[in-house]
């Protein structure tokens, strides 16, 4: 189910966000609502998995920092025209509401706190709890043709690699292909590429970036290995500041590769690339194909040298360091 921004659940995350405590009282004076209210807002918090502490006579006290997205705060950050971000408290997935909803031919951004259908690459679900982690999701309009395409899962993640690295955080990244950000080789981000419509040599793609930002525990929900910003950091990041510049280094990335394709983005991929003459597997349906990873050709497709010296470029499938 949809849910839009709670103006009122805003308020309180506000008002708690000193990391004190506020009785249910003083809270819905401050905003002019009832006791009643509030603690509707202090429930629904509670639901979402915000750690929230209650004493009797003392009231509600923050956990853990939490600063929630701000739509209007990411877009005047933004270097780009674009008329507006779509913001959701909770939503299925970010990747779906631009598939179903985005009529229009322009560029359009979905944001979203939590997704309860969140997807990832494979048929896999993408573990999305609420205000930890970024959901972001783009419908972007190239003018290309869908066969021009194939490299752009790279492009993505490095453009993803690149905003980590403009933040201080270039120790043990690396990217592993098509579309994961690894960091001291767990998982960071990852990207969900789906196409939404194609006429004339114009194709519209959804691109689904997810960031592990300041999710620390739950890891049982992901059965791969994972990290996080703040895990990596002992910090808590501020998602506002990290949404804009990410979608800034989004669409710089994505209009050069729409003018020039992936070819000047090789030297960045085979800088970052994790898998870099490793013994690898390639995973495709039932197959299992080995082989040495021979970087990747300007389709984005991984060259796999055989075992029988013969060197096969793959266009999909999961990649990953083969232990003999
Ligand atoms: C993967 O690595 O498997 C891809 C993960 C993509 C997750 C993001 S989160 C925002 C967007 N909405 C989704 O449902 N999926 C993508």
């Amino acid at each position: 189910m949809k849910k839009n921004v709670s103006k009122n659940l805003t308020k309180v995350v506000h008002i708690l966000s000193d990391g004190k405590y506020h009785d249910g009282a003083a809270i819905g004076k401050a905003m002019n609502i009832s006791r009643s209210a509030v603690w509707k807002i202090i429930k629904k918090l509670k639901n979402y998995g915000v750690p929230l502490n209650s004493i009797k006579n003392k009231g509600y006290a923050l956990n853990e920092p939490l600063v929630l997205l701000d739509a209007s705060l990411i877009k005047d950050q933004l270097d780009f025209e674009i008329k507006n971000i779509h913001l959701f408290e909770q939503i299925e997935s970010t990747n779906d509401y631009l598939r179903m909803n985005h009529k229009n031919k322009s560029m359009s951004i979905c944001l979203a706190e939590s997704q309860t259908n969140g997807k990832g690459r494979m048929e896999r679900a993408w573990y999305s709890p609420f205000a930890e982690n970024i959901y972001l999701s783009c419908c972007f309009p190239f003018q290309k043709d869908i066969s021009e395409l194939s490299g752009l899962s790279l492009v993505a993640g490095l453009a993803i690699a690149h905003t980590l690295r403009a933040i201080g955080m270039e120790d043990g990244l690396s990217v592993k292909w098509p579309n994961d950000v690894l960091m001291k080789d767990k998982k960071i981000s990852g990207t969900l590429i789906e196409l939404q419509g194609e006429s004339h040599g114009k194709t519209q793609v959804i691109i689904g970036i997810g960031v592990n930002v300041n999710m620390m525990s739950d890891g049982h929900h992901i059965k791969t290995n994972w990290t996080s910003l703040r895990r990596e950091t002992g910090k808590y990041i501020d998602r506002n500041f990290l949404c804009a510049r990410l979608l800034n280094m989004l669409f710089r990335y994505l209009k050069k590769f729409e003018k020039m394709g992936l070819a000047p983005f090789m030297e960045e991929w085979v800088a970052l690339d994790c898998l870099m003459k490793k013994k690898i597997a390639i995973k495709q349906a039932d197959h299992v194909f080995q082989g040495v990873m021979k970087g990747i050709n300007e389709q984005g497709h991984l060259l796999l040298k055989m075992t029988d010296g013969g060197v096969r470029a793959f266009a999909s499938g999961e990649a990953s360091v083969w232990q003999a």
